[in-house]
């Protein structure tokens, strides 16, 4: 048989199932379906839902209110680049801004205290990523988010961009302090 010659029997693919086959089809559908059930189960035995609190913003508007935290709360500068330490009171609202190519700015928070930690882009899609805890969230323009963090652990944390987002991704790195 070749692409030129008909093959010699007209209808080729009318064949009965091989036995090893229709068991590998029945295999696929079960696990398929324990995996569409595990979706809803997930969701909520998981206890893995970040964050279930979202609204509408603008960069304006949520920048506007990161500028207020970081001018009042501002313990220091680090690095060449200038970036502000920002220490928040126990419990407060702190946000977080994304844009290209940095996590702005950095937080020192306490242990074992909680915060509401506000995430919003100021231009496209990154992806926040605090390691080592990896903890992941994507963060889009025109929306934000708030995620109650309670840090356990005292250290130095890192937040990278897992979501690539131009020539300066790899260069995208914040930090948090919990002391
Ligand atoms: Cu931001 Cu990658």
């Amino acid at each position: 048989m070749s692409t030129l010659s008909p093959p010699p029997k007209r209808i080729w693919w009318n064949e009965p199932i091989e036995r090893v086959e229709l068991i590998w089809i029945a295999l696929v559908l079960i696990w398929g379906l324990i995996m569409t059930f595990m979706m809803p189960y997930w969701h909520v035995v998981g206890k893995q839902n970040l964050s279930n609190e979202a609204y509408r913003t603008t960069p304006e508007v949520y920048m506007a209110k990161a500028q207020a935290v970081v001018d009042k709360y501002t313990i220091r500068t680090e690095t060449d680049r200038q970036y502000p330490v920002v220490k928040p009171p126990v419990g407060s609202d702190i946000y977080l801004v994304a844009r290209l190519w940095e996590w702005w700015p950095i937080f020192e928070l306490e242990v074992n205290k909680s915060y509401r930690l506000h995430l919003s882009s100021m231009d496209w899609q990154h992806g926040f990523s605090l390691q080592p805890a990896n903890i992941n969230i994507q963060v889009l323009p025109g929306y934000e988010l708030v995620v109650t963090v309670t840090p356990n652990k005292s250290g130095e944390y890192s937040i990278i961009c897992n979501e690539f987002c131009g020539i300066g991704h790899h260069t995208m790195v914040g930090k948090i302090y919990v002391k």
